[in-house]
């Protein structure tokens, strides 16, 4: 149906007969010439309409609305003077049509296909539509190319692709599951997989020494603009082998994939314990674009006036004093401004936000009355301050004010617009906590089969349990987590403890991962990897503000397809078959 694509279309063809399909972009009747332009899957070319060339032609072509489907022959000719378009690769041509065929209507657009401001509802319900434009074919290739990209390298590195269950057993990732019930087990369920966490670990068990999968995981979590229920990760895992290892592989494929979507990244990444990442940045993911570090101030505001800030003060283990300095803040924020600041960490948690002004004649504001001479030189000198600056403070329990400070942290750059957009940068965030406490729970910061750090002897030796460090890594590109990974446990007994210490029980263990367990007793090789989620990286190769802009048909915020209305009810002799009844009508 076609002799070429469009932008295979150039002015060497001038003079020859061609035949190109796809679908009209555009339009235009300028007294009795027609002029389309045909669309096809990425590029644009101009057909010419004129009665004095071909009657039949000319009045197909009045009949031709936008989206039609048509197939256009005719003779190509150099553009006259003035009239090129240099924003077409054919913008040098236009086919004189000898022959145009409708081969299909299209009703009007249900939105102006261009629009990115149109409401999404309506977009996500004719998502076919939203990708038949050039960005939406642009981004589809980058994402083609990245996957090719990240087979081919993980090839060569002699990694094996292996598929893993779809229909199995939950594997906790910290998400809900999405169940499917079992027809010939009745009131029986299979769980789609949260990751191929446990299988790609059995298959370093089985040998296999290196595996990958560009694999579908599923959870069923809160949305968020980088979140979605079903998404994909390049999981990586591998024997025999260190963290130094991994991270190597990961860098290789990394760069590899980047290379292929045309952008180039250093051969290794920066690094930073989690610790550091959290008190300098407070946050495990630091957007590493810009500085903005906050400082330790708690032994200085110690000897301060201020009952607050002392009493603060003198547990330092528990809580913080941080600041954090805006380089030449005095000149750039407002008064309202300043006060904005206070309402928006107050969200947060935060019991108000303390500055101060940088000026001529030293440190002023509302706090240098609580400090003497020495103490305000103190904190001009370890915030290293110059005149013009401004430095907030944060004071509380640690973890509210790290939060807290480190969302003011992204806020203050986003107003501030100091963010560059065109760069990349990676960081490697090492040795986080094994376990994170919360309402009195222990729970696995990362997934209960991570590695912690053990003694000389081999075993776990810590006065508090959130002391204990894992061999775990997060791969963070521009703020957003990209990747995680760990060495995982591959001794049985260091399994057990882990679940022990997490508060699952003996039965509960065997119940659950009691294969895991078994496997691990069969000569299980020391082992680790990672995964990193397909979607969020070419959402920012793409630089798409949304994971739903790099998914084909992805699902709303409330985890539907408005295209397919999935979810959707089942009858009931289907219900009766899963041996499933429903008790309430599903909310809306
Ligand atoms: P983790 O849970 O950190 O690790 O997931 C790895 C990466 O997958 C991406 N990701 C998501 N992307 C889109 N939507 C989601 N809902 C979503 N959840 C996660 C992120 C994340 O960094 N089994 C471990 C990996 C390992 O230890 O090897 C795992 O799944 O980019």
């Amino acid at each position: 149906m076609r002799t070429h694509y469009c932008a295979e279309i150039s002015e060497e063809h001038i003079g020859q007969e061609v035949t190109v399909s796809g679908w009209v972009s555009s339009r235009r009747d300028h007294g009795g010439v027609i002029f389309i332009d045909l669309r096809d899957k990425d590029e644009v070319v101009q057909i010419v309409c004129d009665p004095a060339d071909n009657v039949e032609a000319h009045k197909h072509a009045e009949e031709v609305r936008d989206q039609f489907v048509i197939i256009a022959t005719g003779k190509v000719r150099a553009r006259g003077e003035g009239l090129e378009n240099p924003n077409l690769k054919t913008g040098k041509i236009e086919i004189v049509a000898d022959k145009l065929l409708i081969e299909n209507r299209s009703l009007p657009m249900p939105f102006d296909l261009g629009d990115e401001k149109v409401n999404e509802e309506i977009r996500l319900k004719y998502r076919y539509l939203e990708l038949r434009t050039q960005k939406g074919y642009d981004t589809f290739r980058l994402r083609s190319k990245a996957s090719i990209a990240a087979r081919n390298s993980l090839d060569e590195m002699g990694f094996l692709e292996v598929e893993t269950p779809i229909l199995t057993k939950s594997t906790p990732e910290g998400a809900r599951d999405y169940l499917v019930p079992s027809r010939v087990h009745g009131g029986e369920f299979y769980a789609l997989p949260q990751s191929p966490q446990l299988f790609k670990q059995l298959l370093m068990v089985g040998g296999f020494d290196r595996y990958f999968q560009i694999a579908k995981c599923f959870r069923d979590e809160d949305l968020r603009a980088d979140r979605q229920p079903e998404f994909t990760q390049i999981d990586v895992e591998m024997s025999f082998c260190d963290q130094e290892d991994v991270i190597k592989v990961a860098e290789k494929l990394i760069g590899d994939i980047f290379r292929a979507c045309g952008k180039e990244v250093p051969a290794t990444f920066n690094r930073m314990t989690h610790s550091e990442a959290m008190e300098k940045y407070g946050s495990d993911k630091p957007d590493m674009r810009y500085d903005l570090a906050m400082v330790d101030v708690i032994d200085i505001f110690e000897k301060c006036d201020n009952e607050i800030f002392s009493k603060i003060a003198k547990t330092p283990k528990k809580n913080r004093i941080k600041a954090l300095k805006v380089p030449n803040g005095d000149n750039i924020f407002s008064k309202r401004q300043m006060k904005g600041f206070e309402d928006y960490v107050r969200k947060f948690g935060a019991q108000g936000l303390g500055y101060f002004q940088m000026k001529e004649d030293g440190l002023k504001g509302p706090l240098t009355k609580f400090f003497s001479e020495a103490d305000l030189q103190a904190i001009v000198d370890r915030c290293e301050l110059a005149v013009g600056d401004v430095v907030f403070f944060g004071a509380g329990d640690k973890r509210t004010v790290l939060d807290y400070m480190g969302r003011f942290r992204i806020y203050l750059a986003e107003l501030m617009e100091i963010i560059p957009e065109d760069r990349y940068e990676f960081l490697w965030v090492l040795d986080f906590p094994m376990f994170e406490v919360e309402d009195g729970k222990i729970k696995a910061l990362h997934h209960p089969f991570t590695m912690p750090k053990l003694s000389e002897d081999g075993t776990l030796d810590y006065e508090e349990i959130e002391d204990i460090e894992s061999i775990a890594y997060d791969i963070v590109l521009n703020g957003t987590e990209l990747g995680g990974g760990s060495i995982r446990i591959h001794k049985e007994d260091i399994q057990s403890e882990i679940f022990r210490l997490l508060g699952i029980s003996e039965e509960e263990a065997q119940e659950k991962f009691g294969f895991l367990l078994e496997a691990l007793k069969f000569g299980a090789p020391p082992h680790g990897g990672f995964a990193m989620g397909l979607d969020r990286m070419i959402m920012l190769l793409a630089g798409t503000e949304s994971i739903r802009d790099v998914i084909a048909f992805p699902k709303t915020q409330r985890a539907q397809c408005l295209l397919t209305q999935a979810p959707s009810p089942v009858d009931n002799e289907q219900l009766k078959e899963l041996s499933l009844r429903i008790r309430q009508t599903p909310t809306a």
